[in-house]
């Protein structure tokens, strides 16, 4: 009988997305973030230390100090002999997979290789909007069908003298199907 595993039962725990988009979708540009958010880099840090991250080569190598603390980094890369300090190196997310056997949640960190990958696979979406167009992005997330999305959390915040642009904050879970 033919094997009938689909992409989707490969984990058959939760897939979180993790991003922050201007109001174009853009996430980064020349291989960096758009801009610098402390509030945002401490919100990522909360929701998802001590757990797996999965990102694309070009992210992990703008990593500021390399591998990110207290959680599994696993790394995609094609480049069969690649090593990074603290991380585990993937070349398909199936084997991403068997590196999570044990998890219940691994979150996607990007960058939009990555997001494009899984997007529509993923159960729950970390997005942060900055209330901003930046002309200069070359990276974009996926467009998403909020219809297909239900938000759990909003949270406006306000520019200040460490933001210099407004943003929101939300959490969406997708929809049973
Ligand atoms: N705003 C945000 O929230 C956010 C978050 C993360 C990243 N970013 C930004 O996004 C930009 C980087 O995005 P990107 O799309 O250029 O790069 P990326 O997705 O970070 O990395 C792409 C690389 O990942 C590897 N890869 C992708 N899919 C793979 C697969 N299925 N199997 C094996 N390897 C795979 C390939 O590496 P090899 O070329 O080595 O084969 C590919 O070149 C940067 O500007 C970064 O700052 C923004």
């Amino acid at each position: 009988m033919q094997n009938n595993t689909t992409k989707e039962n490969e984990f058959p725990g939760e897939i979180a997305v993790i991003v922050a988009t201007d109001e174009n979708n853009a996430i980064g540009k020349k291989g960096n973030l758009l801009c610098h958010l402390p509030n945002d880099l401490k919100r990522f840090k909360q929701i998802t230390e001590h757990h797996t991250v999965v990102m694309g080569r070009k992210t992990f190598e703008s990593l500021p100090k390399g591998a990110l603390p207290n959680r599994k980094n696993i790394v995609l890369t094609s480049q069969k002999n690649a090593e990074y300090q603290d991380c585990i190196v993937c070349h398909s997310l199936d084997e991403v997979w068997q590196h999570c056997e044990n998890e219940d949640k691994v979150f996607f960190i990007g960058g939009e290789q990555i997001y494009r990958q899984i997007i529509d696979r993923a159960n729950t979406l970390y997005l942060t909007r900055i209330h901003h167009t930046f002309d200069d992005a070359d990276t974009f997330f996926p467009a998403i069908n909020l219809n297909e999305w239900t938000l759990i959390e909003k949270k406006k915040q306000d520019a200040d003298n460490r933001h210099p642009f407004d943003y929101t904050f939300f959490t969406y879970a997708r929809k049973d199907k």
